[in-house]
């Protein structure tokens, strides 16, 4: 049956207390929207993000990023279940299945919103929320059972008593519905609880007095549903996302010197029998091939594509940039927005220079197969050094150099013999 998801992201996140709204804020240069929109681009065929607070700011990064997403208004913020209702002119006619999410929790897989989706249709589920069991499950909403252990209701913390309060399964904000069915409990949810807002979570209750069948899918792993409210959750968010990608690169074959100091996006994919040495810091999207040597103090901005058996040192910087095989860049480097052909040489302390200040342009270093490039070099952009060419220590490059040529700016060296001895006399 054909998916839509519905992803919240209108709240106000107080608690971060920041200028950016909530859902823009990053784990390791990608947005804890972006993280939630591309989990579950794969398995939908439209996604709508209700926004509303910092709503401008929401829309230009949906509109910039994710073409096949709408943004939906909702002004003023009344509750899950108002937001979800905003989308309800735009499904009238839809009689497939939607999948509700939440903006700020990005650990959330792929996989397991398929076998989430998968658990529902199994079960010719109208409505299936996730669940899971937290020891400490203070702020969340409790699943309420009924003595045939079948769903009940949802409670939210502040509603709850104190009975409900001991209650360790909670609601993980995660919903599959199938929308013609449930479309009317949107304009018939009521607002008379604590907070005076209309909840999602009230579509349990509406859907057993309308004799729909309504499931609980109990997630195993509580830390993927791990929501993010304040920058101490940002931070460890971070730190359990980390933690998962590592393990899951060593599990395939790469080998993490020390995973206590290393962090690497969840979309960088690493090549086996590559070695990533400690305080590297690969941020954003990246590919690295097999049999590299990467770090230490290794640090990929996003947009680096590595190929095989290529080495790349400590405090070298690479962003948006290609590197073919058997390439070596091992020490103080910068390469940005740049192609390097395969068996470059790099030498310690070369600056790619593609950042013009006075005119915002960026412009691109292409050095073919073979280059070899002196230490301390700069390469004045957009410039191309064509295959085999050598550039001597030092060198500044300014426009482009022909095949095996050897290019050198040097001022002539000039010695006094003798005049330090002279000097101190
Ligand atoms: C919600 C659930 C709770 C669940 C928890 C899981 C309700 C009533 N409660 O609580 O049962 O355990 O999530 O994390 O649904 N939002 C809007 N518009 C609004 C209000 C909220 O878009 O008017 C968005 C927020 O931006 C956020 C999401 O909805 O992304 C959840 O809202 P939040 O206020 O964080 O709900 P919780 O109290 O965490
Ligand atoms: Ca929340």
């Amino acid at each position: 049956m054909e998916l839509k998801s519905i992803i919240l992201a209108a709240g106000k996140g107080t608690r971060m207390k920041s200028e950016t709204p909530k859902v823009l804020h990053k784990i390791m240069d990608k947005t804890l929207l972006g993280y939630v929109l591309d989990n579950v681009k794969n398995l939908v065929t439209e996604s709508f993000v209700i926004v509303g607070h910092h709503a401008e700011e929401v829309e230009k990064f949906v509109n910039e990023n994710y073409t096949s997403a709408k943004t939906v208004l909702q002004s003023p913020q009344l509750g899950t279940g108002h937001a979800v209702s905003m989308v309800c002119p735009h499904l009238e006619n839809y009689t497939g299945q939607v999948i509700i999410l939440c903006g700020d929790t990005p650990l959330i897989k792929e996989e397991t919103l398929k076998k989430f989706v998968e658990y529902h249709n199994s079960l010719n589920s109208d409505i299936t929320v996730m669940s899971t069991i937290f020891d400490n499950p203070t702020n969340y909403g409790r699943i309420i059972r009924e003595k045939d252990n079948s769903l009940k209701c949802i409670v939210e913390e502040k509603d709850a008593t104190a009975e409900q309060k001991a209650v360790k399964e909670v609601n993980a904000g995660i919903y599959c519905l199938n929308w013609d069915k449930i479309k009317l409990a949107f304009s018939q949810l009521k607002s008379n609880n604590a907070q005076g807002e209309y909840y999602l979570t009230d579509i349990i209750e509406w859907g057993k007095t309308q004799k729909l069948n309504v499931n609980a899918y109990i997630l195993e792993d509580n830390t993927e549903i791990y929501g993010i409210n304040s920058r101490v959750n940002l931070a460890q968010a971070t730190k359990m996302m980390n933690e998962r990608k590592l393990k899951e690169l060593m599990e395939n074959g790469v080998t993490i010197v020390d995973p206590s100091c290393t962090w690497i996006s969840d979309d960088t994919e690493i090549g086996q029998d590559t070695i990533i040495y400690p305080s590297t810091y690969l941020e954003g999207k990246n590919k690295i091939g097999k049999d590299c040597k990467i770090g230490p103090f290794a640090h990929f901005r996003g947009g680096v594509e590595v190929a095989d058996n290529v080495k790349i040192g400590n405090f070298v910087e690479v962003k948006k940039s290609k590197i073919d095989s058997n390439t070596n860049a091992g020490h103080l480097s910068y390469i940005g927005d740049s192609e390097l052909g395969s068996h470059v040489n790099i030498g310690a302390g070369t600056i790619t220079a593609n950042f013009n200040p006075l005119t915002n342009i960026k412009s691109k270093t292409v050095l073919k197969d073979k280059v070899k490039i002196g230490s301390n070099s700069v390469l004045v952009a957009p410039v191309t050094v064509e295959e085999g060419a050598n550039i001597a220590a030092g060198t500044v490059i300014t426009k482009d150099i022909k095949p095996w040529s050897l290019a050198i700016t040097r001022a002539p060296l000039k010695v006094i013999e003798g005049w330090v001895k002279r000097f101190i006399k």
